[in-house]
């Protein structure tokens, strides 16, 4: 792994890793945290947030995207994106988040713990023609 892109790695699942502690998880007790790092260099963090109508949950990966728009404006760029849950299992951005990334980072770098530990995917990997209207 490029060194760079290693020492965002690290960093960047230390941030998520704090983002997690505020997750709302009530109905799954499963909390997950994300950080993303822009190509400005900002990082922005998200937790999940549930609902009592379950499909309205958020996942962390949305809430750190949204949050970077809501603070910086549409012009986001995701360089990468790191993801973490509390029970250390493997866990990748679902499809929803995938093209949400998608939208915002269509080279982005998507760390991950997969069934062979941590993982380092291009989005386009996890999401093959990902959706675009412009
Ligand atoms: N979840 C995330 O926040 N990100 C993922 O990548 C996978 C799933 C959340 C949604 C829900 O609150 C809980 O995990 C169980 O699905």
């Amino acid at each position: 792994m490029a060194k760079d892109l290693s020492k965002s790695r690290d960093q960047l699942i230390r941030a998520a890793k704090r983002a997690m502690k505020n997750a709302y998880a009530p109905f799954s007790h499963f909390r997950v945290g994300a950080a993303l790092l822009t190509s400005k260099g900002e990082t922005f963090v998200g937790c999940n947030v549930e609902n009592s109508s379950y499909g309205m949950t958020n996942c962390a990966e949305r809430t750190a995207i949204f949050s970077a728009v809501a603070k910086s404006g549409p012009k986001l760029n995701i360089k990468a994106i790191a993801v973490v849950n509390d029970q250390d299992i493997p866990c990748s951005p679902c499809g929803a988040c995938r093209q949400v990334i998608y939208e915002f980072g269509p080279e982005a770098i998507v760390f991950f713990k997969s069934s062979e530990g941590w993982k380092q995917s291009p989005i386009t990997e996890l999401l093959p023609e990902g959706f675009r209207l412009q």
